[in-house]
């Protein structure tokens, strides 16, 4: 590892650029709405807005790439010009699967850029301030994700439900995004695991497999992601907590 720690060592020590890749993509089918999730508002702003404004206000974040379904795209780029969102270099069509639509992103940001953030903008609760602790980790070890320690007993069970495995509870954790990777690392990642026909549910996964260290970041279990319809009502009472505490 000691190649891998000067490599990050040499990335950290100059005035970085980096990118993020919103993943707006999918076809939010266990949310059942005529409309794309995307485009559902919480508290009154869409949650792909609600996502691209948290990476426009961050410091860290330099470019922006929205990969959203194919139709959708010039709305959409319309919509975020319209909003103010000025880090948004490019707005583009994903691909069938999660893992398609985050090679898409990862290959139309800047190829100078030294770190890559790929989010999915259905977790649209997350902040600057996540974010910003998730590219110091990244800075340090090469790779992080943000995620919430698990709390909760973990078993595994069989296709009938019934229990095969308790997981030791200690050191699980709950995977969230942004997952932030020096750029040349996931580079290689991806490419790696396009040869080898290799899929894997986040992006995290593609480094792990070929040995690079991945740090977790605690954002907390409010980070969550809009899956299905009843979680608008749960982030909105977020926001409405949030709101409250900011003395908003
Ligand atoms: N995503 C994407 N391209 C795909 C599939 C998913 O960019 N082909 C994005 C989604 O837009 C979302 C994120 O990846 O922001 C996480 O996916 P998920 O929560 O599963 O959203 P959907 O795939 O839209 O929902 P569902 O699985 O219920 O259809
Ligand atoms: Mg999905």
């Amino acid at each position: 590892m000691g190649k891998i720690s000067s490599l990050i060592r040499a990335a950290g020590s100059k005035k970085r650029f980096n990118s993020a890749v919103l993943l707006a993509a999918g076809s939010g089918t266990r949310f059942g709405d005529e409309r794309a999730k995307q485009f559902v508002e919480i508290a009154g702003e869409s949650i792909l807005l609600r996502s691209v404004r948290a990476f426009q206000e961050s410091e860290e974040v330099h470019e922006i790439i929205v990969v959203t379904r194919e139709p959708d795209v010039p709305g959409c780029r319309n919509l975020l010009a319209k909003a103010g969102m000025t880090k948004v270099t490019r707005v583009i069509a994903g691909g069938d699967t999660r893992q398609s639509s985050a090679k898409k992103g990862f290959d139309a940001i800047n190829p100078e850029a030294d770190f890559v953030a790929i989010h999915d903008a259905a977790r649209c609760l997350v902040t600057p301030e996540m974010i910003e602790a998730v590219f110091e980790a990244a800075y340090v070890a090469g790779a992080a994700a943000a995620g919430t320690m698990n709390s909760d007993t973990i078993k595994r069970t069989n296709s009938a439900n019934l229990v095969t495995e308790t997981l030791e509870r200690e050191n699980t954790w709950l995977v969230q995004t942004p997952q932030i990777f020096m750029a040349d690392m996931y580079r290689a990642a991806s490419y790696m695991a396009e040869k080898e026909k290799a899929s894997a549910t986040d992006d995290c996964a593609l480094c792990e497999r070929l040995g690079f260290p991945v740090r977790l970041v605690d954002c907390g279990p409010l980070n969550i992601k809009i899956t299905y319809r009843r979680d608008v009502q749960l982030a909105e009472a977020i926001l409405a907590v949030r709101d409250r505490e900011a003395g908003k």
